[in-house]
């Protein structure tokens, strides 16, 4: 491969800025200074610009996965619990879980090797919605959902932004929408109201639904009008 193509395709700069790179000599390829437009690149050899190791970048992946109860939503557990991303230690790529699920919770969970999409979909100004269904011990009525709707502050001063409950034809079960995301926020705004929260499974975030066919435990990677679609969300 050409070395402006190589230098474009690990992210370093456009084809044509890195011909100017390279016109600085600013590139060395395996410590050698190369200047002149023809040079190739063959994989191993150690292209760098300014000192600094040129890598192509890894392919974005991104995962959708039906969490199951009983893995932690983390990249290591102290406790040696099972995590998430057991099932993807053999990955090519070091994959992230995008935002969290209680330990005993379910559902649909985003797992990526993109930071920045990640950083953006979890930043708080344009956090996007999710959709959880829940299980209560109790029945859900419409002051729950009036509560809901209102906004909640919580005895330990955790406020919590208005959200959505619909109560389902069984009145012990519900579709709650979050637009924000804080610890346990879901467990908290129910046992808030006498209303332990029982089963909970995130079914939606922004654009995404978690896969019918998807079991739990198994995953699927994102379609490619998913990914385009959580890049506008
Ligand atoms: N709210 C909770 O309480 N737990 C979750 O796992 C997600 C939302």
């Amino acid at each position: 491969m050409r070395l402006q193509k190589y230098l474009a395709s690990c992210g370093v700069a456009s084809r044509r800025a890195a011909e100017k790179l390279m016109a600085e000599g600013r590139v060395t390829v395996d410590g050698q200074v190369i200047s002149h437009m023809g040079a190739q690149v063959e994989p191993g050899q150690d292209v760098r610009v300014d000192g600094r190791p040129a890598l192509p970048e890894a392919e974005k992946c991104y995962i959708m996965y039906h969490k199951p109860a009983g893995e932690v939503t983390t990249v290591t557990d102290p406790e040696g619990r099972a995590t998430v991303l057991d099932k993807f230690r053999d990955f090519p790529v070091r994959l992230y879980p995008v935002g969290r699920l209680d330990y005993d919770s379910e559902g649909l969970l985003l797992l990526t090797n993109d930071g920045p999409l990640a950083h953006r979909l979890l930043a708080p100004r344009n956090h996007v919605d999710k959709t959880y269904f829940v299980r209560v011990d109790g029945e859900l009525d419409g002051a729950d959902a009036a509560a809901f709707a209102a906004g909640m502050m919580l005895e330990d001063g955790l406020v919590c932004l208005p959200a959505g409950l619909e109560v389902l034809e069984q009145p012990d079960t519900a579709l709650v929408t979050l637009h924000e995301g804080k610890y346990h926020q879901i467990k908290r705004m129910l046992a808030a109201r006498g209303k332990p929260v029982v089963y909970l499974k995130r079914l939606t975030m922004g654009p995404l639904m978690l896969d019918p066919v998807l079991e739990r435990g198994e995953w699927r990677p994102l379609s490619a009008e998913e990914v385009a679609a959580l890049r506008q969300a």
